[in-house]
């Protein structure tokens, strides 16, 4: 039985006050319908990181997660954020690979990759993020890029390092576009992520690896895409700034 896991990835996004009083009225959403069996992640800026870590460390089911990190470990690298100074405010997750991070920061496979490595150093979960174009899915190349974000990303995990990880396939033409990923669409990716993993590590990894779902997710179509076999809950843009929308959408498991 994999993890449920919802994760709200805020972006640039909330002043520091606002950041925290959305987190209180998230908790305050999910106290009288906390969905036990769902991982609760809350992926904030940078800003707010330290004070939501703080905040949640006592709530059973909510963790935290940074959005990036640094593919080196310290140094002279103005404005940038290691694994070790994330790790040093109590968040367990680090986002890698988003594709706004590949897109507009020019963020390779190869570099990920780095990232990978020393977020796991760190005691970090990777939330590893992959997924195609709208040119590489309407030239139906889009399971073969998301193969070679897999590949050229990932493969070079040992066994063990890769069971460690949570994997999020948001397809770049659903996110913040109101366009959604059709049941058959995602179903269809997190099957064929699924079995490309099989086929290099295993059925006993590729079984218990989570495989998200992000890219235009929300209260209203969360519910048919949580129900598909392979998809093990959601990456949140939008709709996790609105507490009300996103306990609803950590509340659309069914059992
Ligand atoms: P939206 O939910 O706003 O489409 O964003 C998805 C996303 O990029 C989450 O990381």
């Amino acid at each position: 039985m994999r993890k449920k896991i919802v994760v709200g990835n805020w972006k640039m996004n909330k002043s520091f006050d606002e950041g925290l009083k959305l987190i209180d009225e998230i908790v305050k959403e999910l106290a009288s319908q906390p969905a036990d069996n769902v991982l609760k992640i809350i992926a904030p800026s940078f800003l707010h990181l330290a004070a939501a870590s703080q905040k949640l460390k006592s709530l059973k089911g909510f963790e935290t997660a940074a959005q990036n990190c640094h593919h080196i470990a310290n140094g002279a690298y103005t404005g940038e954020i290691a694994a070790a100074m994330i790790a040093s405010t109590g968040a367990d997750y680090v986002i890698i690979g988003h594709s706004e991070r590949r897109l507009y920061f020019g963020e390779n496979n190869a570099l990920l990759a780095q990232k990978v490595n020393i977020a796991l150093a760190n005691n970090l979960t990777p939330i590893f993020c992959l997924g195609e174009n709208l040119e590489e899915r309407n030239a139906k190349q889009h399971l073969e890029a998301v193969k070679q974000q897999l590949k050229e990303g990932l493969y070079h995990l040992t066994a063990a390092d890769f069971s460690r990880l949570i994997i999020a396939y948001e397809p770049v033409w659903a996110i913040g576009t109101g366009v959604t990923a059709s049941i058959h669409q995602a179903q269809g990716m997190h099957n064929y992520i699924r079995s490309e993993i099989n086929k290099k590590y295993g059925k006993d990894i590729s079984s218990i690896i989570p495989i998200l779902y992000g890219g235009s997710c929300n209260a209203q179509n969360a519910k048919e895409l949580f129900a598909c076999i392979d998809v093990d809950g959601g990456l949140i843009g939008g709709a996790s700034l609105k507490a009300v929308d996103f306990a609803a959408i950590i509340n659309s498991f069914s059992e």
